[in-house]
């Protein structure tokens, strides 16, 4: 079931795609029927290129012969991802799947930045699980030991004998903050004034649109110009 729900938030979201875009494709389960539904698009005659945010991608993408681009002129114009967690502001937990730096680059470069979910990420608050930090291997204890004084507790990815090591040569520490992150926006400030800190996953202020997928279909949430948001309902209600 989950598999349809996300193959339904991926295919909705494709309904905004036109042609002569420069796409940001997502990575993750999500943000990997999205990646097909593009692949389909190009076989169909489409002029599309796009902006892979991990090396997976764009194996896959490279596969699926869509055209790639590694350092775009100007901006690119719909990034589509998954995320693991989304609350009611619609700020994100992203890097589970350990893209996450370069997840946030493509999105930070996109006029319009689309989330793609089922409704199991949807939360009260941020935090529930863990929140995924890119650090420097080098002296990446003393990196741990300022983040455990923020107040989380951490564990290296992978285990320290055989630590996942991301695409750009870096750790994840996954950081878990007991009682969840009740400010995501200051404490993503914190952590990006850690020294050895390279990226986080706290994605704020940066979704345009969600769309989450549930039994009754795909529905779409808009950021509203002013930087309002309207709620996804059932993340309040939870
Ligand atoms: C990758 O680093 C992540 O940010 C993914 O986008 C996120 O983990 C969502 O993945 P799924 O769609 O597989 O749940």
């Amino acid at each position: 079931m989950t598999e349809e729900l996300k193959k339904a938030a991926a295919q909705k979201a494709l309904e905004l795609v036109q042609d002569g875009m420069l796409l940001g494709l997502g990575s993750g389960s999500t943000a990997k029927y999205f990646t097909e539904g593009v692949g389909r698009l190009v076989a169909e005659g489409m002029k599309l290129r796009a902006v892979p945010t991990s090396r997976a991608t764009a194996e896959l993408a490279a596969e699926l012969g869509i055209p790639i681009v590694q350092e775009p002129v100007g901006p690119i114009d719909l990034a589509v991802d998954g995320a693991d967690e989304v609350d009611g502001s619609l700020d994100l937990i992203k890097g589970r799947g350990g893209a996450l730096f370069r997840e946030k680059l493509v999105a930070a470069a996109a006029k319009r930045f689309i989330v793609v979910v089922d409704e199991s990420k949807l939360v009260r608050e941020l935090g529930v699980g863990v929140l995924p930090v890119e650090v420097l291997p080098f002296l990446w204890r003393t990196t741990a030991e300022r983040l455990t004084a923020l107040g989380a507790s951490l564990t290296v990815r992978g285990g320290e004998e055989a630590p996942y090591i991301t695409d750009n040569g870096n750790l994840i520490l996954d950081l878990l903050v007991e009682g969840g992150i009740k400010d995501a926006a200051s404490f993503g400030d914190a952590l990006k004034r850690t020294a050895g800190v390279v990226e986080h996953g706290l994605f704020v202020r940066m979704t345009d649109t969600l769309i989450v997928a549930g039994p009754e279909g795909p529905r779409v949430v808009g950021r509203l110009s002013g930087g309002a948001v309207a709620r996804p309902n059932s993340a309040q209600d939870k």
